[in-house]
């Protein structure tokens, strides 16, 4: 099984559940790529609130990775007023074709929970043809706790 974890991390958190998933997955077998998404240019808490809030996408650096070469995509932001971050907006508008991939979504929060978040991703990505098969919801507290490393081994279980 080929499988890309793709991700958005400001602060660290969504990050470390990105390589937990990548360790996990590669003790599975699997093959294993992870991509992080870079932001062309930095903005300030205020302004990514608000830009969260509009749905905005951020400017970020081209996505180079072919998809299609993969059976699993999972992608990976913290939550952003209840939404994905806006890097993560970027990447969804410009990923392309995602037919016959299976896709899990992942986020980190705060403390208020997913809110919106997973909605947002299945209504960009399941048009395009990507099949969302599970998702994974942790909050700061639990990204580097047992709790969380034990959610992300049953993650994994169900899906590779
Ligand atoms: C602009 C902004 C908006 C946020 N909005 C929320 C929110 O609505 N709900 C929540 O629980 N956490 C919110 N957070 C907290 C982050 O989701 C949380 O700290 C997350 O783990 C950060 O992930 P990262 O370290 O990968 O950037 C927000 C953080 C930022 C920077």
């Amino acid at each position: 099984m080929k499988a890309i974890i793709v991700y958005y991390s400001q602060t660290g958190n969504t990050e470390k559940v990105a390589k937990e998933i990548a360790k996990t997955l590669d003790k599975k077998g699997a093959d294993v790529k992870t991509v992080s998404i870079e932001r062309s240019l930095k903005k300030s808490y205020d302004e990514n609130v608000e830009d969260a809030k509009k749905e905005e996408k951020a400017k970020i650096e081209e996505a180079q990775t072919d998809l299609s070469d993969f059976d699993m995509l999972f992608i990976g932001t913290p939550v952003w007023c209840g939404k994905p971050a806006t890097p993560v907006n970027a990447y969804m508008d410009q990923c392309g074709r995602l037919d016959g991939i299976k896709i899990v979504p992942f986020l980190t929060h705060g403390g208020g929970g997913p809110s919106v978040t997973f909605d947002k991703i299945k209504d960009e990505l399941e048009p395009k043809g990507g099949n969302i098969v599970e998702e994974l919801s942790l909050s700061s507290e639990e990204v580097d706790s047992k709790t969380g490393k034990e959610k992300i081994e049953k993650l994994i279980s169900s899906v590779a």
